[in-house]
């Protein structure tokens, strides 16, 4: 089941957005992190990335990121999953907002249209909600238009001050605002969509007379307005896609709602979670009709889960297929495939390269790696498998251990079609144990096993009579033998 996305493609006839700016310059220093702050994570993708989606869904002429502090990983970041990005590099010669804005417009030169201005810390705010901005913008033929929200605690924000035709006259930052503009709770989102041409024509009358001695970038609605033109807000009622991250504690507040807000579309589309608390999914996660999410399940990365796969409680899954109808509880895996039906776990650990087939086992405390479980076959109980080909049907004992690894190279076993390996047996690799064929228990198998043989290696049984009584005389254990004893005499 694909995820329900909107679709916000520019209907055609209409004009695409000249370009979008995205703000990445920033210290960021309330990380306190050697990381780049728009490198760190939230549902399993670096905030930025967020910011660069939503973008680029709304498929602009150009993207731009502007980028500055350890610019050097953010550039390598976008290299790598955004090759599409103009990279703008902001100079340390002046700061502010108005300056970054600058800096991307030197890199793109001539822009026709509009530009819309975003940050990259701002990992809520969806494609939807700019094409919304920019229908508004359109729509009211305005030369600016700012994303603007109403919140109960505007402290540190600039504030929105409307005028009588209820446009906006200017933006006050909170440091240079006076008590009465304090008080406004209508904030600058520091979200907007500009004419091109008022833009630059904006940024070259700015100065740095204000508080905190930067181009602030909200003036630019001021030289707007003396200029005559109509600068309006655009409000949304979604204050979660206005926030900015700035510390970890901001960090986690926001990845709490993403992940809140990945799981009401999932459970819209048709999927149960038991504890939406305590229930992770990445935005990358793709999920089937009637899948059931227990508690304390995390799945990650590109893990997909087909229709009517139960997943938990207390498992983490990082890119796993599970195929529909399979049950995986109390598992770790990373790098799997879990075939249709299939059952693994409880307390398993399936490790890079397992491929387990429709309705095989992967059961308690088994370890697994780079092992092929063919259709049906089961490892119950105490095993690790690693390097193994075990064919369809066959069964593995318990405590069978695939020794893989004789301290220089590693070499796989295989276990051929229905065959049965008893339980404590080892394999060291690499053997074949043919179709059709058993192991006796407690066997240390170091040679092939042949069509519709046993092998078996393990010292033969003797019992040797009278040996309790003679050696472990006076124990509890000689009593109960002469009890015993005596019970077979008489019976
Ligand atoms: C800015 C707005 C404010 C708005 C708030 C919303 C200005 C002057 N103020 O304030 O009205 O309410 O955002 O969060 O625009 N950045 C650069 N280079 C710089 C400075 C900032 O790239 O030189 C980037 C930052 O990385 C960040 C964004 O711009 O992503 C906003 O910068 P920040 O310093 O947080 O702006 P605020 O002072 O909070
Ligand atoms: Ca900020």
């Amino acid at each position: 089941m694909a995820q329900p996305d909107v679709d916000v493609s520019q209907q055609s006839g209409e004009q695409p957005v000249g370009a979008v700016v995205i703000l990445a310059a920033g210290e960021g220093t309330r990380m306190k992190s050697t990381r780049s702050k728009l490198l760190h994570e939230l549902g399993g993708h670096p905030m930025l990335s967020y910011a660069v989606d939503a973008a680029t869904a709304l498929q602009p002429e150009r993207i731009v990121v502007v980028v500055g502090y350890l610019r050097e990983q953010v550039e390598a970041h976008l290299a790598e999953v955004a090759p599409h990005v103009t990279i703008a590099v902001q100079g340390n010669d002046a700061y502010g907002t108005g300056y970054a804005v600058k800096c991307a417009l030197d890199v793109l030169g001539d822009v026709r249209g509009e530009i819309v201005v975003t940050y990259g810390d701002v990992p809520l705010l969806t494609s939807e909600t700019l094409a919304g901005l920019v229908a508004d913008h359109r729509a009211r033929g305005s030369a600016a238009t700012v994303l603007t929200a109403d919140v109960p605690e505007p402290t540190g924000y600039g504030r929105v001050i409307r005028d009588d035709a209820d446009l906006v006259s200017r933006i006050v930052e909170h440091k240079d605002a006076s008590p009465d503009e304090r008080a406004v709770t209508e904030i600058n989102s520091g979200i907007y969509v500009f004419d091109a041409a008022v833009l630059s024509r904006g940024l070259a009358e700015i100065t740095t007379e204000n508080a905190s001695g930067e181009l602030y970038l909200t003036d630019v609605v001021t030289v707007a307005r003396r200029q005559g033109l109509a600068v309006a807000a655009h409000v949304t009622d979604d204050r979660w896609q206005t926030e900015g991250i700035n510390d970890r504690i901001q960090l986690a507040r926001m990845n709490g709602e993403l992940n809140r807000r990945i799981l009401d579309r999932w459970m819209r589309a048709g999927v149960t979670v038991i504890d939406p608390a305590t229930t992770w999914v990445h935005a990358s996660v793709d999920l089937g009709q009637d899948v059931t999410l227990l508690p304390n399940t995390s799945l990650e990365g590109a893990t997909s889960v087909a229709a009517g796969a139960v997943i938990g409680p207390d498992t983490t899954l990082v890119d796993v297929e599970v195929g529909e109808g399979a049950t995986v509880t109390r598992t770790h895996g990373s790098l799997a495939v879990i075939g249709a039906g299939a059952s693994v776990g409880p307390f398993a650990y399936l490790r890079p390269g397992t491929q387990l087939g429709e309705n095989g086992k992967i059961g308690t405390f088994v370890e697994t790696k780079n092992a092929q479980i063919g259709p049906g076959a089961k490892v119950p109980h105490l095993s690790y498998a690693g390097d193994a080909v075990i064919e369809e049907g066959a069964n593995i004992g318990a405590g069978v251990i695939f020794a893989n690894y004789d301290g220089v190279t590693k070499s796989t076993s295989t276990v051929g079609r229905a065959s049965f390996v008893g339980s404590n047996s080892v394999l060291a690799a690499p053997v074949r144990i043919a179709d059709g064929a058993y192991v006796a228990a407690g066997s240390a198998i170091t040679t092939d096993v042949g069509v519709g043989e046993l092998g078996v290696s393990r010292a033969r049984q003797r019992n040797i009579p009278g040996w309790v009584l003679r050696k472990r005389a006076g124990t509890k254990t000689a009593r109960a033998a002469e009890q015993a004893a005596g019970q077979e005499e008489s019976s």
